[in-house]
């Protein structure tokens, strides 16, 4: 047949990328190649290759010379778990997986066939960003990468992998992407490489240091997910999908489970210490009441004071968002602010309801916090909530103090439900702190200040210091005993499964940035 034997080379040519020296190189790294990272991350078989053939048309600096098959990026589509997702895959081994203007040409055709169909767009980034050779025509293909990337937003799904050298352009898009993950070891991540910034700032620093996957998973939050192999990365990306539907007018799917409804937490009742300034780990509280235990924490390591992350309640998904005792006494920082804020905006954006747990002394005071903008990245959680229109659920656990408690799904900001275990406090402030400014006169004049303020302290205590003020006044919907948890949670998710709530119209919104 005419050009079977022509189409069968090109084929193999393909599959070649960069030859078989730097594929070698590639595996020397601990990295797979571009079409291995596919195989493994989708159901085997399942990968339909799109733009195989496709080549670049610069003439310049020799590149006319050197035209190889796919442009450093393969591109197609394939199913994860059975359902469908568009994946685009850079190869190293081609151009050092930098994209020129072809390169671009390529994603920029899947991006906008994932948004037609709706399903999720996977990027598996291994870059050294733009085509130098290619100049301006490769900044061009950035830009409109970042712009289908901004138009996806809220639309799809969009998960971003990190597999090698991700720097300039490279980072900005995985940035407007929902989730990003990293390997330790072997990805990087930064707007200028080691080089230009001892040029620039003088600084002296590693890779590793300034842009590789425990700096983004702790320090910068811009990674979600930091995973110790590419394998571990691959299945964490499965799981991640199997918690979120394929776009914005879908449903999240539906896991059937072996977990009674109305099993009952009996471990809850001994998990709050009677002294309420000592810790206790709030996954604990999680774990026991979702669904087998099962809990994708999203950013663990980043702002571990607010506990963000994935689970099911009942066979369906749910985003938890919980303040962490174990971790700076749980308190609202900058961190955890934005941390917050863009996981509920996540949530809502794909009809993920949320579940607060809430022990919360307040937002973090002094300089530091206040001089970097608490007041408005604290904003940012506050408007989070409050434009949310999923199912919210509250279970205030123990603290629920001052603005915290109005920001952490409060039934005043249109929280649905919110239950309390009769271990909550509810007042403006602690005690201690309560006491020491309303009574401060009646302190300095009396015989023992330490043991009137202790006094007070105690019947502030007992007025305040309990759910049933809160309660009485309609602003918490139940007292729940802890060992009811898990049944009342998916009893509430139920009872709101087709709540309808909106916003008024508008063009959008302006979240405090
Ligand atoms: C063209 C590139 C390239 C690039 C790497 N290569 N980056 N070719 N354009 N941007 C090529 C190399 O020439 C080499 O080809 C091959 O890829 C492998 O690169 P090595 O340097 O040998 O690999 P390694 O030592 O692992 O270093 C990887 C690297 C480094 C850290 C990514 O190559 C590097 O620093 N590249 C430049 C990164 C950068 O500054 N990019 C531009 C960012 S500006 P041969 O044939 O010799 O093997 C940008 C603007 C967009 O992206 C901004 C939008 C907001």
């Amino acid at each position: 047949m005419r050009n079977l034997e022509r189409l069968r080379q090109l084929r193999a040519e393909a599959l070649q990328g960069g030859g078989a020296e730097r594929i070698a190189e590639q595996h020397r790294r601990g990295k797979l190649t571009a079409r291995e990272r596919i195989e493994l991350l989708l159901d085997p078989g399942s990968f339909e290759e799109l733009g195989m053939f496709v080549r670049h048309r610069c003439h310049d600096f020799g590149l006319d010379r050197k035209r190889p098959l796919g442009d450093g990026v393969v591109t197609g589509y394939g199913t994860i778990n059975g359902r469908l997702v568009y994946v685009f895959s850079q190869d190293f081994t081609v151009f050092g997986g930098s994209l020129g203007l072809a390169h671009a040409e390529k994603i920029v055709r899947l991006m906008d066939m994932a948004m037609k169909n709706g399903a999720p767009l996977i990027g598996l980034n291994d870059s050294g960003g733009a085509r130098i050779q290619e100049g301006v025509d490769s900044l061009g293909g950035y830009a409109e990468i970042f712009y289908r990337n901004t138009l996806a937003s809220g639309l799809i799904p969009q998960i971003s992998a990190i597999l090698g050298p991700c720097a300039g352009g490279a980072v900005y898009s995985p940035a407007i992407t929902d989730f990003v993950l990293m390997v330790r070891g072997t990805s990087y991540m930064y707007v200028t490489g080691p080089n230009v910034v001892k040029t620039v700032t003088h600084e002296e620093v590693t890779h590793e240091e300034l842009g590789g996957a425990d700096v983004h998973g702790t320090k910068s939050g811009v990674a979600h997910f930091v995973c110790d192999t590419e394998l571990e990365l691959f299945e964490t990306i499965r799981e991640l999908l199997s918690y979120i539907p394929q776009n914005c007018d879908d449903p999240p799917p539906y896991v059937p489970t072996g977990d009674p409804v109305d099993r009952p937490c009996a471990e809850l009742e001994a998990l709050i210490p009677d002294n309420p300034n000592k810790p206790y780990d709030i996954k604990d509280v999680i774990r026991s009441v979702v669904d087998e235990g099962r809990f994708l924490e999203v950013q663990p390591d980043f702002a571990p004071n607010l506990v963000v992350g994935f689970a099911r309640l009942g066979g369906f998904s749910v985003g938890i968002v919980a303040n962490q005792p174990a971790h700076l006494a749980g308190v609202l920082d900058i961190d955890a602010s934005t941390k917050g804020a863009r996981f509920v905006r996540f949530c809502d954006c794909f009809n993920i309801p949320l579940v607060v747990f809430e022990d919360v002394p307040g937002f973090l005071p002094g300089t530091d916090q206040e001089w970097r903008g608490i007041i408005r990245h604290g904003a940012k959680l506050l408007f989070a909530f409050c434009e949310a229109t999923v199912p919210r659920l509250t279970v205030i656990t123990r603290k629920a103090y001052g603005g915290a408690y109005d920001v952490m799904n409060s039934k005043h900001i249109r929280g649905d439900l919110v239950f309390a275990w009769p271990t909550a406090e509810i007042a403006v402030m602690g005690p201690k702190g309560a006491v020491e400014i309303i009574f401060r006169r009646e302190i300095e004049r009396a015989p023992d200040p330490a043991q009137r303020t202790e006094e007070l302290i105690q019947e502030y205590t007992e007025k305040f210091a309990n759910p049933f003020v809160a309660a009485e006044r309609g602003y918490i919907d139940d007292v729940i005993e802890p060992r009811e948890t898990r049944q009342r949670l998916i009893r509430g998710l139920q009872m709101l499964r087709n709540k309808v709530d909106r916003l008024p119209r508008k063009k959008h919104d302006n979240i405090p940035l």
